[in-house]
């Protein structure tokens, strides 16, 4: 996938800046205040009886903050926060053997939990449901099954959409809860809060541009204020002024709405290639060079929300509002 200023996707650098912008309380987790408050009242709950937190499992496009708040639940339970991914368990007994590792109430997350191999996925479902582990011994006529106690957890899986995981797996899960994109006034809040460990100074205005630039996602908000400050830094501003942040957006080639070159390549291939829809996403990917599942989970989502395309039965098309974005007119033949 090319470099994209505006993907909501980590790259491994901002790994470890990231961990460094991640609250650790629930009262500091901007936004997201059903998730939140669901999640609050599960947590009190738990803690009054003296239980591990039911199962919980948290989806939505990259970057809204899905890891943070799996580290944050484990943060208020009081417990250790134990961590792999969907692709990083290739075998059943790389799993069984993180299950047997675990302590009493613990908080296992696995990140892009729709990318365990199924083997591995029905190893995790009696362990969900009963906290035990069904463990085959011997081979052949001797092969027998013994069952395995496991302390008592919570598993907390990310996925970037529900509908990617199977029923049975979805299925096993006591809450949950879709992470939205970020609205213009929590996204300015994250802003202000990341350039406060930054340590640099941010004109009131500038962040609010920065948040209006963000595609509702924390991750490039925070992505978008470290070049922001460079600039800065390099004019010796005192504190990021509006016009050092349009100018520095600008470079970025980030539009007026937050839209980058890929969301441009996307649109106008639509408009232009396929006179405004519909067209079937598969062909789309083709013509743009993208990935289908790319495009569906962390493209898509943002340009369906403010209205750019829609999604019908036969394909995607571009809506009045693409058009307009571009000075494009739907009946202009010459475009
Ligand atoms: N609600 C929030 N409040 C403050 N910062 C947030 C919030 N959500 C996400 N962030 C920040 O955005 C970045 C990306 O969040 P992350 O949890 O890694 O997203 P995801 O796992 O959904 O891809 C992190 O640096 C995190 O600190
Ligand atoms: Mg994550």
């Amino acid at each position: 996938m090319e470099d994209r200023m505006i993907s909501g996707e980590q790259t491994e650098q901002e790994e470890i800046i990231e961990l460094s912008l991640r609250p650790d309380k629930l009262a500091q987790y901007i936004g997201q205040n059903t998730a939140k408050e669901n999640l609050s009242i599960f947590i009190e709950a738990a803690k009054l009886r003296d239980e591990p937190l039911d199962h919980v499992l948290l989806y939505g496009p990259p970057g809204l903050g899905k890891t943070t708040l799996a580290s944050i639940i484990a943060n208020e339970m009081g417990v250790q926060f134990r961590t792999t991914s969907g692709p990083a368990i290739e075998r059943s007994g790389d799993l069984a053997a993180i299950l047997s590792s675990l302590e009493a109430g613990d908080v296992l997350f696995i990140d892009e939990i729709h990318r365990l191999p199924r083997a591995v996925e029905e190893v995790l479902y009696p362990a969900m449901e009963d906290f035990c582990l069904d463990i085959v011994i011997g081979t052949g006529s001797t092969a027998r099954s013994v069952r395995l106690d496991l302390p008592p957890f919570t598993l907390v899986g990310a996925t970037t959409r529900a509908g990617l995981l199977s029923a049975p797996l979805r299925d096993r899960f006591g809450v949950l809860s879709r992470l939205e994109y970020y609205d213009v006034a929590s996204l300015t809040e994250i802003v202000e809060r990341t350039a406060t460990i930054f340590d640099v100074e941010i004109d009131q205005e500038a962040a609010v541009e920065v948040a209006r630039r963000s595609r509702g996602t924390p991750r490039i908000a925070n992505r978008l204020l470290k070049r922001v400050r460079d600039i800065s830094q390099v004019q010796r501003e005192k504190a990021i002024s509006m016009r050092t942040t349009q100018k520095a957006l600008e470079m970025l080639q980030v539009d007026q709405t937050g839209l980058d070159h890929i969301d441009h390549k996307l649109l106008l291939s639509i408009i232009d290639s396929f006179q405004g829809g519909p067209v079937g996403l598969d062909t789309l990917s083709a013509t743009i060079g993208e990935e289908s599942q790319t495009i569906e989970d962390v493209y898509e989502p943002f340009l369906l929300q403010e209205g750019f395309i829609q999604r019908t039965p036969r394909g995607r098309i571009a809506t009045d509002k693409a058009f307009n974005h571009f000075g494009r007119s739907k009946n202009d033949e010459s475009s």
